[in-house]
């Protein structure tokens, strides 16, 4: 059970404690934020109102230890998160019952993002001590004009302290996509997680705690954004910020100093289905696209694209599953769950209500009881409705009929997004020349869109990001690039 067992030191009463220096602690400031549940709507737990000094000492601390960590050696480092990945394997079951009741994930689902974690720890020890262990060594008389009397050493070095801001539809494994690579490239971790999915996080902090790694390596503070937020993404010690989640990112960027930056900012993720694609593949891509997790995925199929002549009868198909998705509180696992937040079900409705007001056509009756939402197919959706371009994050799917390919494209690219998207065609030739028209960091052919496997290079153009994500991308990202020219006195028999 969470907060109980090898997690009671992590609880102090009904509060949970925060992570500095190697140990959980109650915060100077004797305030909490409350944690609400999005099924009960009622106080589910509460963590620490981390104060701006108590940021400074963690931004100190994390400063000390990275120095000494740059010097552990790539095995050692590699060792520590093997040992943290088989800990989070290990307590999945009570980190995932925080998942159920700060998130609404379902059960099974939930269990899957922390084994999924782990997973993803371990091969990013791996990874690193592959692509760590090796450089890059030059020789001057490639270029016009030398002789061969310089040899250069190209190797990495950590970038220092990465701040962590994950968000809250995967407090756990969009945690764990920025620690392990910080972490096995040398640098220390600040980690600030959204106040949903706090305790998840804190509870997955405890197996970094657990595992043994060096005092102030790791951190984790909780506490209002209002207070914090900007006093770390803004403080002097960071020195790089890794970030998932929506606008709030884009400030970042617009406020932060020279430093390297990793943003994944959402999606408006286009599905276009051509003429010739296997429509039941496509109704149960739509479903798993559209409707895992309620909608709530950055990589989530947000709009359908569907040649007219095809789209009566994928609809009606889409409409078959839509009927069969269960709807109800994640403890039982159903497919449909209570989103995140009141805000964020009044600001799904609000898309929902433009829709009906503008003419889309309803292929359910829209339902919602407090935060939970009855899944919604919007067909006959037109681009002057909100819900063509804006991004639910919730069960709520609008259908646009295309009459070209190009409108379909046009429609794709005409969003401020650009993170993923996807084909449905028999045509592999047209497929790849679309998936080079659509202006996305990823098209996936033949099926939903995904940020998975872990190892896949993952990234958005335009407002959905900054950089490339992924294991060896994160793990490059977060080094920087150092080089040794060694001056020879007569020019060298050896090369390249
Ligand atoms: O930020 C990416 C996340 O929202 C989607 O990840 O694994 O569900 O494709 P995934």
């Amino acid at each position: 059970m969470a907060g109980t067992g090898v997690f009671a030191e992590i609880l102090d009463g009904e509060v949970y404690k925060y992570y500095s220096d190697g140990e959980w602690k109650k915060s100077s400031s004797g305030k909490t934020v409350a944690i609400i549940n999005p099924t009960t709507r009622k106080t589910q737990y509460k963590v620490q109102a981390c104060t701006q000094e108590e940021v400074n000492k963690v931004m100190e601390s994390a400063k000390m230890a990275q120095k000494s960590w740059a010097k552990t050696p790539l095995w050692k480092r590699a060792e520590l998160l093997h040992k943290a990945a088989a800990i989070l394997k290990e307590h999945k079951a009570p980190i995932a019952e925080c998942l159920v009741k700060e998130i609404a994930k379902p059960a099974k689902d939930a269990i899957t993002e922390v084994v999924r974690s782990g997973d993803l720890v371990s091969y990013t020890a791996e990874e690193g001590v592959r692509i760590l262990g090796e450089g890059k060594f030059l020789v001057s008389d490639s270029f016009p004009g030398n002789e061969r009397t310089k040899y250069c050493l190209t190797s990495k070095i950590p970038l220092g302290v990465v701040l962590a801001i994950p968000p809250f539809n995967y407090p756990v494994n969009l945690a764990v996509s920025k620690i392990a690579p910080a972490l096995i490239a040398g640098n220390s971790l600040v980690l600030k997680p959204p106040t949903q999915g706090a305790v998840s996080a804190l509870h997955m902090v405890h197996c970094f705690h657990l595992a043994g790694f060096p005092k102030g390596l790791i951190s984790c503070i909780t506490g209002k954004g209002s207070e914090i937020g900007d006093f770390l993404t803004l403080h002097p010690g960071v020195n790089c910020i890794s970030f998932t989640g929506g606008d709030t990112g884009i400030a970042i960027s617009k406020k932060a100093g020279m430093i390297p930056l990793q943003m994944e900012l959402g999606g408006k993720d286009a599905c276009i289905v051509l003429e010739d694609a296997d429509l039941d593949l496509v109704a149960a891509n739509i479903i798993k696209g559209g409707f895992s997790y309620s909608g709530q995925r950055c990589t989530a199929v947000k709009v359908v694209l569907v040649m007219e002549s095809v789209a009566d009868e994928l609809v009606e198909k889409v409409k078959a599953k839509v009927a069969k998705l269960t709807v109800g509180p994640p403890e039982i696992d159903c497919d449909i769950t209570p989103v995140v937040s009141e805000s964020s079900a009044n600001f799904i409705e609000g898309l929902v209500m433009d829709a009906r007001e503008k003419g889309a056509t309803f292929c359910q009756e829209y339902k919602r009881e407090g935060n939970l939402i009855w899944p919604l197919l919007l067909d006959n959706v037109r681009p002057d409705m909100r819900i063509a371009w804006e991004e639910p994050f919730g069960p709520v799917l609008p259908v646009i009929r295309i009459n070209s390919i190009e409108e379909g494209i046009h429609h794709c690219n005409a969003s401020n997004f650009g993170l993923q998207g996807c084909v449905f065609t028999k045509d592999i030739n047209k497929a790849v020349l679309i998936s080079d028209a659509m202006e996305t960091g990823t098209v996936q052919i033949n099926s939903a869109p995904a940020r998975g496997p872990d190892h896949f290079p993952f990234q958005g153009l335009k407002d959905s990001g900054i950089g490339s994500q992924g294991i060896t991308n994160s793990i490059n990202m977060m080094t920087k690039i150092k080089t040794t020219v060694i001056n020879l006195p007569t020019p060298s028999y050896t090369m390249g």
